[in-house]
């Protein structure tokens, strides 16, 4: 793409809206479920303590990024994209 200037845009990726703990965030499509809640500054899940848990490895290995995403628990959310609309719920 060619600006009014003449010189050469660069594509930014889509912004998509999901929910986190009923939150609008919006991230760029292709990012990762992990991502959105990181950009939202919720805690991932709490351990049995209660102590604030967050994505670890992002290889889906850890599972310490589990959340509830559109009504399924303990999602590894650094394994799913984000789409428009999801609902997630953390913490
Ligand atoms: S961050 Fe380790 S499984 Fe997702």
């Amino acid at each position: 793409m060619i600006t009014s200037n003449g010189e050469t845009a660069k594509a930014r990726p889509q912004e998509l809206r999901v929910l986190v703990n009923g939150i609008s965030v919006s991230v760029p499509a292709g990012a990762s479920v992990a991502a959105a809640i990181m950009r939202s500054g919720m805690p991932f899940r709490r351990s049995v303590s209660g102590e604030p848990r967050s994505a670890l490895c992002a290889m889906g290995i850890c599972e310490e990024c589990r959340a509830t995403v559109n009504g399924v628990p303990h999602v590894r959310t650094c394994q799913r994209f984000v789409a428009a609309g999801m609902e997630i719920v953390a913490g």
